[in-house]
């Protein structure tokens, strides 16, 4: 028994120590990134920071070993990519979203992480200060102006009084923005029903529960909610209420509308942080990048007409306006 779990044992870590050796023979640097989920957002975040590395003169083989993964929306899996990710000797993992960046944080007593679009990077509990993030970690982030599209809701449909929130409550970048909604519905006196799920079905259920109840819907850039997008505005066109989003990307899959950033600059961001750490610059010194500037309205065309709606004169002649989704 005991010998054979040592041959084992030995045959494993021989296995290791082969593939380590065949996978990297001239000790390229080693550049991870971990996604929990596919959807557009985060692609398109992942692709720009492809695209800039490239640019950068970085090819994978060559001169950089890249590695991709995707915990197809399991949290669970996020794990073993995490473990992976260190047997590999990644010289920086990069996480894109908040549920991949908390899971990647236990790696960086080790290895420097970059983390990537996390709403809120304090709340999520990875830096204590975005200016100056010490320990082994840093990155952008994408906060959502939730203020602000609630502004953009009063204006396209003003007679709004109650407004349902749908997240995802284990989304830590979902709760911070929940808190912002409630401040600016108190704030302006509208009522908050929240809705929330944990994966397309629930949220879906709770979609419907919510178009009974409420005058619009409202999500923040929810991962989950992200991935249910399809179902989720179909369930909010059907029943004929506008439907509230927290990224570009969801007004794209059918979302009425939202004000924000355009995510192809985060991507960008992310891999000039890389190639800093690459060149030995220390990821804590590294201050956070925030992006709230250069936001856009992006309005659904589609879904705006199935609502019955029309945008008013004031944003039809915005310059920032982008609309989305073929007539
Ligand atoms: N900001 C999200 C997070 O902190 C990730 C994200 C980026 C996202 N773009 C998105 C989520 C678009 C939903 C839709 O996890």
């Amino acid at each position: 028994g005991t010998d054979m779990k040592k041959l084992l044992a030995m045959f494993l870590s021989l296995g290791l120590v082969l593939s380590g050796c065949s996978s990297n023979p001239k000790h390229l640097p080693v550049v991870s990134v971990a996604q929990l989920v596919s959807h557009p957002s985060l692609n398109l975040i992942r692709d720009n920071f492809k695209k800039e590395m490239k640019k950068k003169g970085y090819e994978d083989g060559k001169n950089i070993i890249f590695h991709y993964a995707d915990a197809s929306g399991q949290v669970a899996n996020l794990n073993s990519i995490i473990n992976q990710f260190e047997d590999q000797q990644s010289d920086v993992i990069v996480a894109i979203a908040t549920p991949t960046a908390q899971m990647a944080a236990r790696a960086a007593k080790e290895t420097p992480v970059v983390f990537s679009a996390v709403s809120d990077p304090v709340g999520a509990q990875l830096v204590r200060d975005i200016k100056h993030p010490g320990g082994n970690i840093t990155g952008t982030s994408d906060e959502v102006q939730v203020d602000q599209i609630l502004e953009l809701a009063k204006e396209i449909t003003p007679d709004m009084k109650t407004v349902g929130f749908l997240y995802n409550a284990s989304e830590t970048n979902s709760v911070s923005n929940l808190q912002k909604a409630k401040a600016y519905c108190k704030a302006h006196g509208l009522n908050l029903i929240e809705g929330t799920g944990k994966d397309i079905t629930e949220l879906t259920t709770s979609a419907s529960v919510l178009t009974q109840k409420v005058d619009v819907i409202l999500a923040p850039n929810d991962n989950t909610v992200a991935s249910a997008m399809q179902s989720l505005s179909k369930t909010c066109i059907e029943a004929g209420i506008p439907f509230y989003v927290g990224a570009d990307s969801m007004v794209k899959d059918g979302g009425l509308a939202t004000v924000g950033i355009d995510y192809a600059q985060l991507g960008k961001e992310t891999a000039d942080m890389v190639v800093d750490i690459l060149h030995g610059k220390k990821a804590g010194d590294i201050p956070v990048k925030v992006y709230k500037k250069d936001l856009y309205i992006y309005v659904n065309k589609k879904t705006l007409h199935a609502l019955g709606l029309t945008l008013p004169e004031s944003i039809q002649n915005n310059k920032k306006l982008q609309l989305m989704g073929e007539d």
